[in-house]
């Protein structure tokens, strides 16, 4: 259902946008895809913005406290909290010191770039843009790919669109030019693209399908990539000797809702989408070594 095209895809684009229901596995798919495009040669950034940080758990690494961390060759990691962002654009556009300070604790900031709709994801996408064209911190290299590990798609239409938004209301000064280039960059699908993470049950399908939906309608866009995560083993031929064993009735209900809501998703998704499987393991390092060996495999790249 994927091809090789699908890879050689993702290996192009310079912002990965990696989304789905809460809980599915998005940070976990997005740091399978930051060590399979790091070890491919790209230098990769994984950037999360959950205040709940995890991605170091699953790389091993010690959390960020907002800064870029090295994670392997080609590999850095970086928590980024949209208030901080807002924050420093303040600091940047007004340079002087007293002034920044009271404008970053006067309640009309705060209120205005909390309530502002679309604002905050908007300077997300803002910054990952400034740290693509190589404004990023001195003696960090460049990198060619982000990999954005989003919010659930509950809002991640809303994320999709948000530049849109702003650059529609604000269409001058600093706020509503990186707007307009952000809108710009995310219309390309030779620069941007999206990962969806579902996992084979019936309301992260149902929220897939509307997220599709929408980013067609709204956005006119299509995702680069569906994932199916988690996903029970496939039953053996030959049913089990005992046939009251409840451990394979367990194992043969979840795979069957599973098969029942990947048939669902492939009537209204045509397009790739890749199985992993539920693994026995914590998240670590091991789990994403076992689940990119499984996604290449999947998209057609060898083991
Ligand atoms: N394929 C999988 N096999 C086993 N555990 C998984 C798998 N995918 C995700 N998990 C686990 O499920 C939990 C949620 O995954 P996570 O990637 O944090 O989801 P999200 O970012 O969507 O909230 C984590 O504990 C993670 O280790
Ligand atoms: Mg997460």
């Amino acid at each position: 259902m994927t091809s090789n095209t699908t890879l050689a895809r993702l290996m192009k684009l310079e912002l990965i946008i990696v989304t789905g229901k809460g809980g599915v596995g998005k940070s976990s798919v997005s740091a399978v895809l930051g060590r399979l495009l790091s070890d491919a040669g790209r230098q990769t950034l994984l950037v999360e913005v959950d205040p709940r940080e995890n991605l170091h758990h699953l790389l091993e690494v010690p959390p960020s406290g907002g800064k870029m961390v090295e994670v392997a060759p080609r590999l850095w990691v970086q928590h980024l909290l949209p208030r901080t962002i807002l924050d420093d654009l303040v600091r940047e556009k007004l340079k002087v010191g007293p002034l920044v300070k009271r404008i970053l604790a006067s309640p009309i900031h705060q209120h205005f770039t909390e309530a502002a709709p679309g604002l905050k994801e908007a300077a997300v996408f803002g910054r990952c843009l400034r740290l693509l064209e190589g404004h990023g911190p001195r003696g960090i290299p460049t990198p060619e790919v982000i990999i954005l590990d989003a919010p659930a798609t509950g809002h991640g239409a809303s994320w999709l669109g948000a530049a849109q938004l702003v650059s529609d209301v604000i269409s001058s000064g600093p706020i509503g030019h990186m707007a307009s280039l952000v809108a710009e960059f995310l219309a390309d699908s030779d620069r941007s693209g999206v990962v969806v993470v579902t996992t084979g049950e019936e309301m992260p399908v149902q929220e897939t399908l509307e997220f599709l939906e929408t980013m067609e309608t709204q956005l006119n866009r299509r995702p680069e990539l569906v994932v199916a995560n988690a996903l029970y083993p496939e039953l053996p031929e030959e049913a089990p000797a005992d046939p009251d064993d409840t451990l394979f009735d367990l194992w043969a209900h979840r795979r069957a809702i599973n098969e029942k809501e990947l048939i669902r998703l492939s009537h209204e998704w045509q397009g790739p989408v890749a199985h992993l499987p539920l693994l026995p393991l914590d998240p670590g390092p091991a789990l994403v070594g076992r689940l990119g060996r499984r996604l290449k495999t999947e998209l057609g790249g060898g083991a």
